[in-house]
């Protein structure tokens, strides 16, 4: 089977990008069909101003949500990132793998770098690419199941793979990122020129952010209130037309059809399209905003998940983890 790793960062409450963008394949597809991981990446959390207890919170929720989403702990391994001291000791021997300009060059780092004072940009935010590179190498990973804004970092993984094999030995698997065929990027429903972040600057009280336990009148009326194109007929139209591409994408993921343009000719009005895609959102979370109730009900059951998950985790990554540290000329314990 092929091996998937992927993962998700709890600096914020996941929303329905992350969900149509990721998680639904993990559960529909990956999960069944693949040796696959899926890991709260809570060291990823530290590399921006954070609360300890805002991420620790975050944290377990963000497992429990994967759970109640569908990750069935006894087809795949969940589990939380620094759990596995593993992640932290190889992305060391990414750091020198890979060249400052190469860190300097993501996208992610510019933009969240040019959010924040120069001096108060931690390292750890440029050196994130290789901590991730080290999630995925890891594992002998072939697949990354992301949403279009990693693209550029699993990218950065594939070379650095290549880079250290060449150097070294082969040690890593060369990954490969997937995506999903539609709804790779959500937008912002205030602002479709940009993604849907659980991360952003909150716009507008976050109206244009859909999380994944908003009460079903609570994502009603974000739907309603998306931010829609100039004209009034529904056409499938990405660049002219991003407002309503998106909520015509998020319907079709809904849905689990691949054919946004085809949905368009379906409606006459913008009203009509924006009362389905509200119900269909509001469908598609009604049994996970349920099954996570049930879960935070039982934090030792999701404690004892993330446990076993971590134990696999330690298992599967120690071999090759220790593998490289030889390759790389490090002394083995004797
Ligand atoms: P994160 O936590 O930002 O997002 C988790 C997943 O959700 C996807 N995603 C989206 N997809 C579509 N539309 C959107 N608006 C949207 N927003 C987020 C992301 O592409 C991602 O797949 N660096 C990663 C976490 C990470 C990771 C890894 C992922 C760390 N190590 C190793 C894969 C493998 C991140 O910040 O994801």
């Amino acid at each position: 089977a092929a091996r998937v790793f992927s993962g998700v960062k709890p600096t914020g409450h996941l929303t329905l990008g992350n969900y149509l963008g990721a998680v639904q394949r993990w559960v529909v597809v990956d999960q069944h069909r693949a040796d696959a991981l899926f890991c709260v990446v809570d060291l990823h959390a530290l590399t921006v101003d954070h609360d300890p207890a805002r991420v620790r919170r975050l944290s377990r929720q963000a497992a429990t949500l994967l759970l109640a989403a569908g990750l069935d702990p006894e087809r795949c391994t969940v589990f939380v990132q620094s759990h596995v001291d593993e992640h932290a000791r190889l992305a060391y021997l990414m750091e020198c793998t890979a060249s400052v300009g190469e860190m300097r060059r993501m996208v992610q780092f510019k933009e969240k770098a040019a959010r924040e004072e120069t001096a108060g940009v931690r390292l750890s935010l440029l050196t994130y690419p290789a901590l991730m590179a080290a999630d995925i190498l890891a594992y002998g990973t072939d697949e990354v199941p992301v949403g279009e804004d990693q693209a550029q970092h699993v990218e950065l993984t594939r070379n650095l793979a290549v880079r250290f094999n060449g150097r070294y030995g082969r040690v890593f698997v060369v990954p490969r990122a997937t995506r999903p065929p539609v709804a790779a990027r959500v937008r912002d429903l205030q602002d479709p020129r940009s993604k849907m972040g659980k991360g952003t600057v909150v716009r507008d009280g976050g109206a244009g952010v859909i999380h994944l336990l908003d009460e079903p009148d609570v994502v009603r009326r974000k739907v309603l209130r998306a931010v829609t194109d100039r004209g009034s007929d529904v056409v499938y139209d990405p660049d002219e037309r991003p407002g309503v591409a998106n909520l015509l994408q998020v319907l079709a993921a809904c849905r689990a059809e691949a054919d946004p343009a085809g949905l368009a000719a379906g409606y006459a009005s913008y009203g009509a399209l924006k009362r389905d895609v509200a119900e269909a959102v509001v469908e598609l979370l009604r049994p996970v905003r349920k099954r996570h109730a049930e879960l935070a009900a039982d934090p030792g059951y999701v404690d004892g998940v993330l446990r076993a998950g971590a134990e696999r985790a330690r298992a599967m990554a120690r071999p090759r983890v220790d593998a490289a540290y030889e390759a790389v000329g490090l002394l083995p314990v004797g």
